[in-house]
């Protein structure tokens, strides 16, 4: 098979119904803990993605988090149709409130396996898997198959601060805490599969925890949930989850990265297969991984991929702005004064122009009193990045041009949630940042970005490692750009590919 193609999925979703003999009732599931359980089809989904275990008499599985025992279940069963008939589980679970449920559904699987001629036997550990730190004394296990919690604590004042420390650098959120101690509870070549947020797969918060991880494991799979909303129904949560497969040995040539809508479509879901090198971004130790949702998305990542520098190596810089509003209130006036120039937000920033006239109600003014030298920019030219986009916005990327002619001051103010891109040690040129915002307008470049990135905030951090095409190619897109008057997306897209030599998408 040729790596890009499109692979099989082995779906294991016929004993969904079997589950059923078992008790998932627990409705209050608690914030505080973050319990959001597993789904049936999905607890099978993960446990579909565990390969057998040769030579080993006893099977050892960790469940940390386990809530009624779901993934323990699903893994449990998974071994016995792989052959392995003894199986041994050990299930973290802070909660009392739910250690009943749990112990009953234990007490069941025990019973599956006897009327299969197989063997389970469990211990449920009412404590804290973070605090216990397992793998101090304890790394034999062949399986772990987690859905932890997920928050964020305080650096300071959180019992979690520190705990991990040795494992990694950074406190980014309680998942990462799991999934770095359950991955060091492992045999070598043992398997973890973790249904967690998008979030630690790029950003430099998780840049510790993702060198931890990727020295440690081999990331197999990864199964990406295109809707945000539907996964855990009773969330309220918006965020982009995944199914990640690891192998705690040296990372493997080839990772396949699969799609489905939500959890009802499993059985249709799309699986490409890449080279590591594609997926994983290794330079700078920052390891993203990245994830394109459909073979056509993989097929843009390997385009862009061969550009030939990164954005920073084209003497560009991005800075995000320096105005945060709330720290600067004195400086900020709705109404205009002689020594105030116009502040950008958000709302002023459209494709490929800015619109500010100071009559929109959102438009404001920025006071150039004593102390405004660290919060406003020199008025040239820029390409304006819209740092964040709503969850219903079509685009990530939004670029305007700002164009110092605009406006007559010598000062410019940047709100905090814009980011501005100029040339290193230059000014520059109103064309090249005509083919820049039209690069960043371009269809092509807001896929790659999404295949980096499942946030909706464009961090600078993630631009400047965006490949781009060379200069030249960006003022010859440029200058056909500054040629139209017309700015809608099939203009854009149609200069920009053909610029690049680029036919379909
Ligand atoms: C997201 S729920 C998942 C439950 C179950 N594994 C499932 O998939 O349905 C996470 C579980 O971890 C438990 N939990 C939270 N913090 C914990 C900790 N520090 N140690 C052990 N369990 C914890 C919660 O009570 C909750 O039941």
């Amino acid at each position: 098979m040729e790596l890009g193609e499109e692979v099989n999925i082995v779906l294991n979703t016929n004993s969904v119904e079997q589950l059923s003999l078992f008790d998932f009732k627990s409705k209050s599931q608690s914030k505080e803990l973050g319990q959001f359980f597993t789904e049936p089809t999905t607890a099978n989904y993960m446990a579909s993605m565990l390969h057998a275990i040769g030579n080993v008499e006893l099977v050892k599985i960790l469940d940390a988090g386990a809530g009624e025992g779901i993934l323990t279940i699903s893994a449990a069963r998974r071994c016995l149709k792989l052959g392995n008939r003894r199986v041994h589980a050990v299930l973290f679970e802070l909660d009392t409130g739910i250690l009943s449920a749990l112990e009953k559904n234990m007490d069941r699987l025990v019973k599956t396996f006897i009327s299969n001629g197989g063997k389970f036997s469990y211990e449920i550990l009412n404590e804290n898997f973070i605090l216990s730190r397992p793998d101090k004394h304890e790394r034999n296990f062949h399986i772990s198959i987690i859905n932890p919690p997920y928050f964020k604590y305080n650096s300071k004042s959180s019992v979690y601060s520190g705990a991990t420390a040795d494992l990694f650098k950074g406190n980014p959120n309680i998942y990462a805490s799991f999934m770095a101690v359950v991955s060091s509870c492992l045999v070598s070549g043992g398997q973890m599969v973790a249904i967690v947020p998008r979030s630690f797969t790029n950003g430099l918060y998780f840049k510790g925890f993702r060198n931890y991880l990727q020295s440690n494991m081999s990331i197999e799979r990864v199964h990406i949930f295109r809707s945000r909303n539907r996964l855990f129904k009773n969330r309220g949560v918006l965020q982009e989850n995944i199914i990640c497969k690891f192998v705690k040995c040296e990372q493997q040539p080839t990772i396949e990265i699969c799609s489905s809508a939500c959890s009802n479509d499993l059985a249709e879901a799309e699986v490409v297969r890449y080279p590591q090198k594609l997926i994983i971004d290794g330079d700078d130790l920052h390891n993203i991984v990245r994830i394109p949702e459909s073979a056509a998305d993989g097929h843009i990542l390997r385009l862009v991929e061969d550009w030939p520098s990164r954005f920073e190596e084209s003497n560009y810089y991005i800075s995000t702005g320096p105005v945060v509003e709330f720290r600067t209130r004195e400086f900020i006036t709705a109404k205009v004064r002689k020594d105030s120039i116009p502040l950008l937000r958000m709302h002023n920033v459209k494709a490929f122009r800015i619109e500010w006239t100071g009559k929109h109600w959102k438009d404001v003014w920025f006071i150039l009193k004593e102390g405004h030298e660290k919060h406003t920019c020199s008025n040239k030219v820029y390409v304006i990045l819209k740092r964040f986009s709503s969850k219903d916005e079509k685009r990530r990327l939004v670029a305007g041009i700002y164009d110092p002619k605009q406006f007559k001051d010598h000062l410019i103010g940047l709100e905090n949630h814009l980011n501005y891109i100029g040339v290193k040690g230059e000014d520059m040129d109103l064309v090249e940042a005509f083919g820049l915002a039209a690069l960043f307008n371009s269809t092509l470049m807001d896929r790659y970005f999404r295949s980096i990135s499942g946030n909706t905030q464009v961090n600078a951090t993630e631009i400047r490692l965006l490949k781009l095409p060379t200069r030249d190619q960006i003022i010859s897109i440029g200058k056909e750009m500054q040629g139209t008057n017309v700015y809608e997306q099939s203009t854009v897209d149609k200069i920009v590919q053909s610029a690049l030599n680029i036919r379909d998408l």
